[in-house]
């Protein structure tokens, strides 16, 4: 029996499987669940109060709704490919949780509003994550920097000797990048923080509804003020990828000086053992593998911002399915940058600096221009 797809009122043919597959996205959106049913409570409390909804029916679907949140949280759903995306996924789900007063969770609402919440509230959920562990990395940073506040290094123009400076002043160079990256992922908040709940489609709806009561139980700032931008709007996701990218510029610059300094010609610090890999062939070597992996992996972050811009750049206002394109580079940089900062933060708390090795390479090479050939 072919399933019933909320929009199909007007289709005499149900999909291709094929065709149907290609334009799902369960496979991945199933990523913002928990969003979902937040989103949906929130609009189904709204409704109730509004009256909108019997208090009976609202209260069924809340239950409903609350069932699956605690299903997800202990067993996981089912999803499937025939119900397309996450918004129709839990709408099916809950009709068989409840029956067909399940239906009426979407008065007043639209897939194009009720993404762009799950959207805004994961990307509000990953902004303190990311910050967190940010200031982790600042405080080992600072951390090192305090234990080498007096040893000597070369500091470089153009990769050549030029001045001597102090590892902990050189490190803590580093900390004030993170620092702006902080501040960046702060003011990410206040773009993030909005609900496009009642935009619908992208008119708004002729429902008496109270949008502002729905943002608040959402935790928002505010609800959007204008309803087609409220739908259409992903620079939340955008300003995200950037902030990641810049991130991740940071971190690979650094990588990118760990790796020289571990060579044997540097030799100025040492990775602990459990950042490197060895070779069998070559018993010497002692590879800064995770350096080298967050250095390759800005390409990738770089990638889902690119991604983004570009599938953004000819979108006609409203919603346009392309849109559907804009989760998995988020989903991806999110799971690169967090754990990326952490094995940072790893790496310099345990790495082991070699202070005289730095400081001998500043004798001799800073007032006389004579070098050994
Ligand atoms: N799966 C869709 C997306 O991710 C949900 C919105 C669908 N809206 C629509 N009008 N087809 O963008």
């Amino acid at each position: 029996m072919p399933i019933k797809r909320m929009w199909s009122g007007r289709f005499e043919k149900t999909g291709d499987s094929f065709v149907n597959q290609f334009g799902a996205s369960i496979g991945f959106d199933q990523e913002m669940a928990k969003e979902d049913i937040y989103g949906s409570l929130a609009h189904v409390k709204m409704l109730k109060a509004t009256k909108i909804l019997s208090a009976k029916d609202a209260d069924q679907i809340i239950a409903g709704l609350e069932q699956l949140d605690h299903r997800l949280e202990t067993e996981g759903l089912p999803f499937s490919v025939e119900n397309e995306d996450i918004h129709m996924n839990i709408e099916a789900l809950l009709t068989e949780e409840i029956g067909p007063v399940a239906g009426k969770l979407h008065t007043g609402r639209s897939r194009n509003d009720q993404v762009a919440t799950d959207l805004h509230l994961y990307v509000n959920e990953q902004l303190p994550k990311v910050i967190e562990v940010l200031k982790q990395l600042q405080i080992e940073l600072v951390t090192k920097a305090e234990e080498n506040v007096e040893t000597i290094m070369p500091g470089y123009t153009h990769m050549q000797h030029a001045q001597p400076i102090s590892y902990g002043h050189y490190l803590m160079a580093y900390f004030q990048m993170f620092q702006r990256d902080v501040e960046r992922f702060e003011f990410n908040k206040k773009h993030t923080s909005i609900s496009p709940l009642g935009a619908a489609a992208l008119a708004g709806t002729t429902f008496p509804i109270d949008r502002q009561m729905s943002s608040n139980l959402l935790g928002f700032n505010k609800p959007y003020d204008n309803s087609l931008d409220a739908v259409a709007d992903r620079d939340f996701v955008l300003e995200f990828l950037s902030n990641a990218s810049i991130l991740m510029m940071h971190l690979s610059r650094l990588c990118e000086e760990i790796i020289y300094w571990c060579s044997y010609e540097f030799n100025y610090i040492e990775l602990s053992d459990k950042y490197s890999t060895g070779s069998s062939i070559m018993p010497q070597k002692k590879n800064p593998d995770m350096a080298e992996l967050i250095r390759g992996k800005t390409g990738r972050v770089y990638g889902d911002l690119l991604g983004l811009l570009t599938t953004m750049k000819g979108l006609p206002l409203a919603y346009n399915k392309d849109m559907q394109e804009d989760k998995e580079g988020i989903f991806d940089a999110v799971k690169t940058i967090i754990p990326s900062v952490k094995i940072m933060a790893g790496m310099i708390k345990t790495m082991h600096v070699h202070k005289a090795r730095m400081e001998h390479a500043t004798h001799n090479d800073f007032f006389e221009c004579h070098r050994v050939s």
